[in-house]
Formats: structure tokens, sequence, C-alpha cells
């Protein structure tokens, strides 16, 4: 499974951010069929993946030109894999769907991995929350060559089901089900089985307690997991009972 860890603003001392990674690479190396990815915040990163050698892959929060943020050059210099564009906390501080694609084409162009975040704020009766999906998929999908299209990893998270608890996350026959609606809006950019090779994660309120029943028969690749993730036991377990 692609296991990614999303510390958000969660860890605020470098020492902490160093136990995490020291964890994060001990199962790394224990749990050979599972990729896991640390993104710390922006000032830990160039700190911890500096000269990885390890099985442990990073992932940036975000990826931007802008000055004063992290753009891909700087963090293809420093090794990281991926980005993380378009999270629900960044987008509710105004970020457009056209800025998350720039983001993503942005990212790619420098060889860094985009992490798509999609979901939705709430969940309508008349299900309006697919054409809000679609269109965020689309923003990205739609410009993108068919090879950019594929290296995109989705990260499937509805926005109320985040930081709560394992009770609160998107029931399994949910995530089901919204695996098989992303796919097929990616059937619109991708050629005949191809949509299926896109890894989509899912993300909310992941925790030791359900990442068995929520990974198993939903279809998803993995999950991109908060609170879950920034103590060292709570991640451990986690990780275990995905295995
Ligand atoms: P959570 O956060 O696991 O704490 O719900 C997920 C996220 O915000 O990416």
């Amino acid at each position: 499974m692609f296991i990614a860890a999303n510390w958000k603003a969660y860890v605020e001392d470098a020492k902490k951010g160093k136990a995490l990674t020291a964890l994060g690479k001990r199962l790394a190396g224990a749990y050979k069929k599972h990729e896991i990815v640390l993104a710390p915040s922006a000032v830990h990163l160039g700190l911890l993946a500096h000269g990885n050698k390890s099985k442990v892959r990073f992932a940036a929060q975000d990826v931007s030109l802008t000055t004063g943020e992290v753009s891909a050059q700087m963090l293809a210099d420093l090794k990281v894999t991926y980005a993380i564009v378009g999270h629900s906390e960044r987008r509710a501080m105004g970020e457009t769907d056209e800025q998350v694609a720039e983001k993503a084409r942005h990212a790619l162009a420098h060889g860094i991995v985009p992490i798509l975040c999609v979901g939705e704020r709430e969940r309508d009766a008349n299900a309006g929350y697919l054409s809000l999906i679609r269109a965020q998929l689309s923003a990205v999908f739609e410009p993108l060559s068919p090879k950019e299209r594929l290296e995109v990893v989705v990260a499937y998270e509805p926005v109320w089901a985040i930081g709560k608890t394992a009770a609160d996350a998107l029931p399994a026959h949910d995530i089901e089900e919204m695996v098989l609606y992303i796919r097929k809006v990616l059937g619109e950019y991708l050629p005949g089985k191809a949509p299926s090779r896109v890894k989509i994660l899912y993300g909310g309120s992941v925790e030791p307690l359900n990442a068995r029943d929520l990974a198993s028969g939903t279809g998803i690749d993995g999950f991109l997991i908060g609170h879950a993730s920034v103590e060292p036991a709570t991640f451990s377990a986690l990780v275990k009972a995905v295995s």
C-alpha cells in the first residue's frame, strides 16, 4: 500500500520530526510491500529529506512558484518525490481548481509527482458533490499529457471526515463507490484500462481501528493520514494493521 503521512502543522519541533522519520525508515524497511511517504512541513523537509538513502520517500505539503513558498525545482534538488496539491485546508484559504492545476503542472515539469487532493465539504442528497469531484479532477487532468496523467496520485478526502475519529471516516462501501466514480471520470482522460493504473488514496480519519477495514475490498491503493501519522505508536499500529 501507499501510506502517506501528512504531518500538516502538527510536528512543531525538529526533534520530533527526526524521531518520526527514523520510525518511518524502520517501518519502510520492515514492511517492504508498502511505500511509506512522509510529508513534513517545508522547514523540516529540508532537514529530513536531505541525503535520504532509505526506502522512505518524502513529500512536500504544497508546491508553488510564489515568493516565500517552495518550488518544484527546490524539491527536485532535495530529491523529494511527491508534492501534495489542493489539500482541503489550502482550498479553504481560497485556492482555486485552476491554481491547483497549475501547481500540479509545475510539479510534473520538474519530476515531482503530485498527490492531488479532491473531496467535498458536505454531502447533499442529490449527489451534487459528485459534480464537484469531477470538476476538481478535470481541472488538473485535462491540461496534462497522457504520460503525466498516469503519474498523478489522487487522494480522495471528504472534508467533513478529516481530523475526527475512526467512527467518522467514510464507510468502506462508500469509499468503494467513490473509487469507481473517480476511475470513471479518469476514463475521460485516459484510454482503455489505463484509469485503473492511477493510484487512488483515501484520507479522512484513518486510524489503526478502521485502517484494515477501509483498505480491504474498497479498491484504494493507500491512505493519506493526518493526525494518526504523528504519534509514533499510533502510526506503527496503523501500518501493522494493513500489513
Ligand atoms: P486526518 O487528516 O487523518 O487527521 O483526518 C487527513 C488529511 O488532512 O490529509
